[in-house]
């Protein structure tokens, strides 16, 4: 019997092999980035579900920049299709959307939508969903060292007061908890740049489905699997 009082209160999820997934069925990529979607959708619901606090999903890293312009503007659509279907959905639910990334560099359109969803779930307290676009964790770690940097400059901030709970406050993720644990479907086994400062001790969980396959029973499973895990942050925990 698992111990739910043990489950993460923060999981994080790279949504990977979506291209994969419809290779396999001699479709389009885009079809399996849809289908992708619709698997997004039930863990989102399965999550409130169960009460979890903070879901973190990798929907496009400051890499796939690199992929062909028609799948970049595909994917942008299926964002733009995504918040307008759901924005009620996660309002309904009590959801608050927040985003991870320099959004500055995407679509005005795509941008406006993204705003729009943040404002209007702002005041939402069931759980946070962070969406992390056109995100890169180097890129993140940066950005935070220029922030600090500008701020010593300009006398806002000594450079003896920088300690890791600083830092944190530049980061996109600023005033959440670390990721518990990190789930990455289709079979690789590595971390993409997301997250870097944040998953220093997060549990990690592998799966080779390809992530439309992936269901809330999956998701079950990881949830189980880490509520077994002894973490230890580099202490002990049990007397031997
Ligand atoms: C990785 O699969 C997936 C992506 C780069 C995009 C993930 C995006 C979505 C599921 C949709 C848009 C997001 C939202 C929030 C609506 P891959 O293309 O790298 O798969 P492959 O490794 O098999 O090629």
């Amino acid at each position: 019997m698992v111990n739910r009082s043990k489950y993460p209160r923060h999981v994080a999820v790279i949504m990977d092999g979506n291209g994969r997934w419809a290779q396999k069925r001699g479709l389009h990529r885009i079809q399996g980035h849809r289908a992708g979607v619709a698997a997004l959708k039930e863990i989102v619901k399965h999550s409130r579900k169960i009460g979890l606090e903070y879901l973190t999903l990798y929907a496009f890293s400051t890499e796939n920049w690199k992929r062909p312009e028609m799948e970049i503007k595909n994917l942008m659509n299926l964002l733009m299709e995504y918040l307008k279907s759901e924005l009620e959905e996660l309002k309904t639910n009590n959801i608050k959307l927040r985003i991870l990334g320099d959004i500055s560099a995407l679509r005005k359109d795509v941008q406006e939508e993204l705003e729009k969803a943040v404002a209007q779930t702002r005041e939402n307290d069931g759980m946070v969903l962070s969406v992390a676009i056109n995100y890169g964790g180097r890129d993140e770690i940066l950005r935070a060292v220029r922030g600090i940097v500008k701020d010593v400059c300009e006398g806002k901030a000594r450079v003896q007061d920088i300690d890791q709970e600083f830092f944190e406050n530049y980061l996109y993720t600023s005033g959440m908890p670390n990721p518990d644990l990190v789930i990455r479907p289709s079979g690789e086994l590595r971390v993409s740049n997301f997250l870097l400062w944040q998953i220093a001790y997060s549990e990690l969980w592998f799966s080779d489905c390809f992530w439309p396959d992936f269901t809330a029973d999956m998701f079950e499973k990881a949830l189980d699997d880490y509520a077994k895990r002894d973490r230890r942050y580099g202490g002990v925990n049990s007397v031997d």
